[in-house]
């Protein structure tokens, strides 16, 4: 069976066109073919210490956006991770195969140190172990995340390799499935769009505010003038009108950005069209859901105790194998 397991942190109030092009638009296609796990992560969005109340009221709006976006409860499980014990469990065990030496080569963790100086803590740094033990616990073949989550995959295929050496065969060994938009450029045109970097559009945002932000986007930073032939190759503007505007309208554009027949101003007003007609009908849709929030936590109460059925069974294999009592007392 294949099955996929992935997770989102709620560190806003929803998640931004990088998450959306990068993660949710593919897990709502795989719910087509694969049995889908998917998990708001409110463990690992607690390693950068988010306000009590924000995070509660973040968990709630980031499962309508997810909702509202088109993961089906009816087809896919949806819940919190915190809801689930055994995910805490599997990272003490999974941490105590982990080596140091590995960890220390993260990335993230090197970053993110960076971005909280006044709070490097010891979650920041097994964060990768915590993400294993989540993969693991659903027995998950695929895992569809962006490119910054490629080298966590690759230490969890490592991690699970080790427990198995140590005490056998227990899990498969999680496939990355990567995104078709695998990193997205945030609105500065250099750096990766992310919630912790206001260069972000967020998937509620309105019309309006959109167009804001789109027009201070940076373009091709050569192009001064509107009489200026521009680089298509060089603006973030272009590369986001691949996922949001047809092939032949794209054509169009790029022969006027190079021959200065258009302006970035009237780019980013297409742009803008595009990408309201994918945001307008989930911003509708999480309006509705905002409605009935009996309905959104029944979704995370069903969720939660089907994903604590399937981690409890797992979670005696691992005990099995590793000289835990059952832990049935
Ligand atoms: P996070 O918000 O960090 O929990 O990320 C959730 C998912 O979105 C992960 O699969 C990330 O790889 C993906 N993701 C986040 N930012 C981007 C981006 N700028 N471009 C593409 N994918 C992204
Ligand atoms: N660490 C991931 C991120 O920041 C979120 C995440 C947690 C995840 N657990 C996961 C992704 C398991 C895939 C599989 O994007």
């Amino acid at each position: 069976m294949k099955r996929i397991f992935s997770g989102i942190q709620p560190t806003t109030d929803g998640f931004h066109l990088g998450n959306y092009l990068g993660a949710v638009r593919n897990w709502v296609e795989l719910q087509d073919e694969y049995d889908c796990v998917f998990c708001v992560v409110d463990l690992h969005a607690l390693t950068i210490r988010p306000d009590p109340a924000t995070l509660r009221s973040n968990v709630h709006k980031l499962t309508i956006a997810l909702l509202a976006a088109g993961i089906d409860p009816e087809r896919s499980l949806l819940f919190v991770q915190s809801e689930v014990h055994e995910h805490a469990e599997l990272a003490w065990i999974l941490g105590c195969v982990t080596q140091l030496g590995d960890l220390n080569r993260m990335t993230q963790f090197k970053d993110k140190s960076e971005q909280n100086q006044g709070n490097v803590n010891a979650g920041l740094y097994t964060y990768p172990v915590l993400q294993t033990a989540d993969i693991a616990l659903y027995r998950a073949t695929h895992v569809p995340v962006g490119e910054d989550q490629v080298q966590h995959l690759e230490l969890a295929r490592e991690i699970i390799r080790r427990f198995h050496f140590v005490y056998g065969e227990t899990f498969p060994e999680p496939q990355v499935i990567l995104s078709k938009a695998p990193r997205v450029l945030g609105l500065d045109g250099k750096t990766k769009m992310s919630k912790s970097k206001d260069n972000y559009i967020g998937i509620g945002e309105d019309p309006d505010t959109i167009m804001k932000k789109l027009r201070s986007a940076v373009t091709d930073p050569q192009r001064l003038r509107r009489s200026d032939p521009g680089d298509p190759k060089v603006c973030n503007i272009w590369n986001l009108h691949q996922f949001f505007t047809s092939e032949e309208k794209r054509e169009e554009i790029y022969e006027g950005c190079v021959s200065a027949g258009i302006g970035c101003v009237d780019c980013k007003k297409i742009l803008w069209e595009g990408i309201t007609k994918v945001t307008e009908p989930i911003r509708e849709r999480a309006a509705r859901l905002e409605a009935d929030p009996a309905y959104v936590n029944a979704v995370l109460a069903e969720g939660a105790a089907k994903a604590r059925a399937i981690a409890r069974e797992t979670m005696g294999d691992v005990r099995e194998a590793t000289g835990l009592t059952k832990g049935e007392g």
